[in-house]
């Protein structure tokens, strides 16, 4: 069976690891490495390659940055073409970025089934892009891979076939317990110059947080007061670097003494901030999931989450875009008022293996 795994963007790595290292196992199959390079910096792609112990990807298409339509296009034909040479027995997608439904709908369209991985999440927002591409992967797969029972729900309100979704848990969540004890060796936390348990961790990317000036200067003035209380270290996202220059926000970023600006850091040496953090504020997907392991109180700069499980049993917040809601939510954090939360069930670094047993049952000639 050739399997061809998609990658694309930060959040796909620690997805598709564990099932392309899982399959790697098996003689019977032939997992092939697909990066569409939606994400190519260094520091967002390759350094998560040579730390995840990837292989260099069977095929890379080098799509680069544009506008929702350019980007999805491009990745569009250069995937097909790939289609077309190969000939996977499926195509395995994952999360919710552009390169997942891009080549989804190439595959679907060649006749060739897809296996959407992290499937069935929904923010029921659909001003997020991320939702778009959530829903139009999710209605053209036929292996709906979920972490969550409230992922299952979501997917039977759609009308999907409960024989096509498959409970496997969440593979992100195999990568962070097989890394978390070579992370804990990493010396980021000295490097920057900062004590465990003593620092805030931030983390922000999401165009309604960052793409709108009005937003971005209340997330800074909520950070200068937050930071006189306690040292925050953001490793800043390209997108957003780049919105502060666009909007002159640099210089009042840069004023706030106790805001450590660094660039995007690799896995291990986030994994272990995220471990050791006071307290997370990010509006990140895959971050909401990780803190709720590390038990860790998470602040989601956001209106609504795809991932409510963080909330209901995991150590995640939901907090409105108000620098008195912000600055009051981490004073409760720093008063010790905080929930420590559970592992939701499948969160238990076995999904990859899950994966597989159902691709080892899957009938590959039904369509
Ligand atoms: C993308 C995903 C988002 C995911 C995030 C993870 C979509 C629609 N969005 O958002 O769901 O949460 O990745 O990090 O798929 N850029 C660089 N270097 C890079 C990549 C991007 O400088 O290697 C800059 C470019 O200016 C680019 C901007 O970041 O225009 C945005 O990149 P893009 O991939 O379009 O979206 P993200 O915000 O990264
Ligand atoms: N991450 C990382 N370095 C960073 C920021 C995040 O390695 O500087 C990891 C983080 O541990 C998680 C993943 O990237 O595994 C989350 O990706 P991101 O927030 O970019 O995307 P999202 O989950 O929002 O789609």
């Amino acid at each position: 069976m050739k399997i061809a795994l998609v990658v694309g963007a930060r959040p796909n790595f620690m997805k598709v690891g564990p099932v392309y290292f899982e399959l790697k196992k098996h003689s019977r199959y032939t997992p092939l490495l697909i990066h569409t390079g939606q994400h190519y910096d260094k520091n967002l792609s390759e350094i998560f390659f040579e730390q995840l112990g990837f292989p260099k990807p069977d095929v890379y298409l080098g799509v680069g940055s544009g506008t929702h339509g350019v980007q999805t296009a491009k990745i569009m034909i250069a995937f097909e073409q790939f289609l077309l040479q190969e000939k996977p027995d499926l195509v395995l997608v994952a999360g919710d970025v552009n390169s997942t439904v891009a080549c989804a709908i190439d595959a679907v369209k060649l006749h060739i089934p897809v296996a959407h991985l992290e499937a069935g999440l929904r923010s029921y927002d659909r001003r997020m892009p991320e939702e778009i591409n959530r829903i139009e992967t999710d209605c053209i797969s036929s292996m709906l891979l979920t972490p969550s029972e409230d992922a299952d729900e979501n997917l039977i309100r759609e009308g999907i076939s409960k024989d096509k979704i498959f409970l496997v848990g969440n593979a992100m969540i195999d990568s962070l317990m097989q890394y978390e004890k070579k992370a804990e060796r990493t010396s980021i936390i000295n490097d920057i110059g900062i004590k465990k348990h003593s620092y805030a961790l931030i983390t922000l990317h999401r165009p309604s947080n960052v793409d709108d000036k009005e937003n971005l200067e209340i997330i800074l003035d909520a950070f200068s007061e937050i930071a006189e209380k306690i040292p925050l270290v953001f490793p800043i996202h390209p997108r957003t670097r780049k919105q502060l220059a666009v909007f002159g926000l640099e210089e009042k970023a840069n004023a706030i003494a106790n805001l450590k600006l660094i660039e995007p850091i690799g896995y291990l040496d986030f994994l272990k901030l995220e471990k050791y953090a006071k307290f997370v504020l990010t509006d990140s997907g895959g971050i909401q999931e990780e803190t709720t392991v590390f038990k860790v109180p998470c602040l989601t700069l956001r209106e609504n989450t795809e991932r409510p499980i963080t909330i209901e049993l995991g150590t995640n917040q939901l907090v409105e875009l108000n620098k008195d809601a912000i600055v009051q939510k981490v004073n409760e954090i720093l008063e010790g008022n905080c929930k420590m939360g559970s592992n939701p069930p499948l969160w238990d670094g076995h999904t990859a293996e899950r994966v597989v047993q159902v691709m080892d049952k899957f009938n590959y000639s039904f369509f």
